[in-house]
């Protein structure tokens, strides 16, 4: 399949163009502003996507069977610090990007978050209302309901938990961020109370990828891993998991109440039910316990990682 791939050199995107053509894909990628080595890519192409003619002019030339769109401002930070930027990236591109697959009858396969749920009614249904409580949130709430307005069955548009992986700078994923912290000299502090059902970028990437040729499965669509865990679980099982010594990779406990301004924005569980995706895909949600294994030191913290680490 001819797959055209917006955010090819991000957590995402780059798994899928290194599964995808692993799986015999034939992976069109645009990037940013990254120039370092991506694997997968069939054609690479760097471009501001925030601009307004990028895409037409791409999908009419490489008329591609599917589209997945993981380009985005995928920090709510920020989409606060630039909300004109994100607007164009996270809402204007996947609208142009549907219209242009209908004109094409190109599948395609958008990105979402489940940061669109108000985080007090979990675990979310696919069907459940949304309450986004900050810019980011409602930004990918408009981006769904966009997408489905110009390109209807066309489109599948994936709702994505807080991810983990490995990514092609090695600082965007989970455990990317906390090592880049702990070699910084600091601590975690995690919420006990803030639930969240991560997952593996390369999980997801194969999900994404299953979808382009199952134009059976279309709308709002759930994918994660299989356990929500609070935010400390997760650090404390990372760091156990790569055996580092807590007073190199010190972590504190914290709670919602700690601290009402900040949590105002962010919401407290936002467990997914996973169906109908689960069990209608042929691959299967991970645990956690098997996502550890699949993560990677980042070079530029292997020998942190190396003189923090117990003896085993
Ligand atoms: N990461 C998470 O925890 C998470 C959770 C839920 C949902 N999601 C969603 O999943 C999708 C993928 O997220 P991700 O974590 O892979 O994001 P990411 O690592 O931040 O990557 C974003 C991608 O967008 C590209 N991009 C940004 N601005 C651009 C511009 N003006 N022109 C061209 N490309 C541009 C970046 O290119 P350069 O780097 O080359 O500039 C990069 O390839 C997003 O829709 C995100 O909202 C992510």
């Amino acid at each position: 399949m001819k797959i055209l791939l917006t955010g090819a050199s991000g957590l995402v995107g780059s798994a899928v163009a290194r599964i995808g053509a692993r799986q015999g894909h034939t992976l069109i990628g645009v990037t940013g502003r990254y120039t370092g080595p991506l694997a997968g890519l069939h054609t690479r192409l760097s471009l501001d996507l925030a601009s307004p003619g990028a895409i037409g002019d791409l999908v009419r030339t490489f008329r591609p069977d599917a589209i997945i769109n993981a380009a985005a401002i995928s920090e709510p930070a920020a989409c606060e610090l630039n909300p004109v930027l994100s607007e164009a990236l996270n809402i204007h591109l996947p609208t142009r990007l549907a219209e242009r697959a209908r004109e094409i009858g190109a599948r395609l396969i958008h990105l979402s978050s489940e940061q669109v749920f108000g985080g007090d009614h979990a675990p979310y249904c696919c069907g459940d209302p949304v309450a986004p409580l900050n810019l980011y949130a409602r930004q990918k709430v408009a981006s769904e309901q966009a997408v489905a307005a110009a390109a209807g069955d066309l489109a599948a548009t994936v709702r994505a938990p807080l991810l983990g992986g490995n990514s092609p700078g090695g600082r965007r994923s989970l455990h990317e961020r906390m090592l880049t912290d702990w070699a910084a000299g600091k601590t975690l502090r995690l919420s006990t109370d803030e639930i969240r059902q991560v997952c593996h970028a390369d999980n997801l990437a194969a999900a994404l990828l299953e979808l382009c040729s199952r134009r059976d499965l279309s709308g709002n669509l759930h994918w994660a891993g299989l356990d929500p865990l609070s935010r400390y679980e997760l650090a404390i099982r990372l760091r156990t998991h790569l055996r580092l010594d807590p007073a190199r990779a010190p972590i504190t406990a914290v709670h919602r109440a700690d601290d009402p301004a900040a949590c105002a924005t962010r919401p407290a569980d936002l467990s997914l039910d996973l169906a109908p995706l689960a069990g209608a895909l042929l691959i299967l949600p991970e645990s956690f316990a098997t996502q550890l294994t699949h993560l990677a030191i980042p070079p530029a913290l292997q020998a942190w990682v190396d003189a923090a680490r117990l003896p085993a």
